[in-house]
């Protein structure tokens, strides 16, 4: 009997111990991972009255799109809403730190940049913003990644990697772009 019971003690250590192994190989993996590749989750916590985005601050229309400051970055602003990003297409330079920043009036959407390590979610009440650096010119896919209704298959947005070359903001810093057809 006792015999026995130390049997099952032992088993009992043995598969502790390969749980503790595994564990330790998944916190290994993650933190590798966010170190080497630069995955991580989105930044700090900032909130925004859905109700007013529209009407005043940040995200009124006239705002939105990509921006360079005076101090030479570029932000790109935008508001995902039933059932479409604004605006449509996102011009961004290539070789040049990018920062994007998204709200949303409405529901939960996803905002994922084909390629690129650009993937968060947006939630009514708060901005989302991730950075990134586009090394090819190009364009992405910019798909909704989160079930927001009826029309989520057809919410999706182009992202326009411009080479350096052919960059130049407006007087305002401003830059767009246009999806063809
Ligand atoms: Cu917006 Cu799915």
């Amino acid at each position: 009997m006792a015999s026995t019971e130390r049997d099952i003690l032992r088993t009992e250590l043995r598969w502790a111990v390969v749980v503790a192994g595994v564990v330790a190989v998944i916190i290994v993996v993650i933190v590798a991972s966010s170190l080497a590749m630069a995955l991580h989750p989105p930044s700090g916590v900032e909130r925004i009255d859905p109700a007013t985005l529209h009407l005043e601050g940040e995200f009124v229309e006239g705002n939105l799109g990509t921006q360079v400051g005076a101090d030479g970055s570029v932000t790109a602003r935008l508001v995902a809403a039933q059932f479409s990003f604004v605006p449509r297409c996102i011009a961004v330079p290539e070789d040049q730190r990018v920062t994007f920043r998204v709200t949303t009036p409405d529901v939960i959407h996803g905002f994922l940049v084909a390629g690129t390590n650009v993937n968060t979610m947006v939630v009514p009440g708060y901005v989302s913003q991730v950075s990134t650096t586009f090394n090819e010119a190009g364009d992405h896919l910019m798909p909704c990644t989160e079930y927001c209704g009826l029309g989520h298959s057809e919410m999706w947005n182009m992202v326009r990697v411009i080479p350096q070359s052919e960059w130049s903001p407006d007087e305002n810093g401003r830059v767009t772009c246009e999806i063809p057809g």
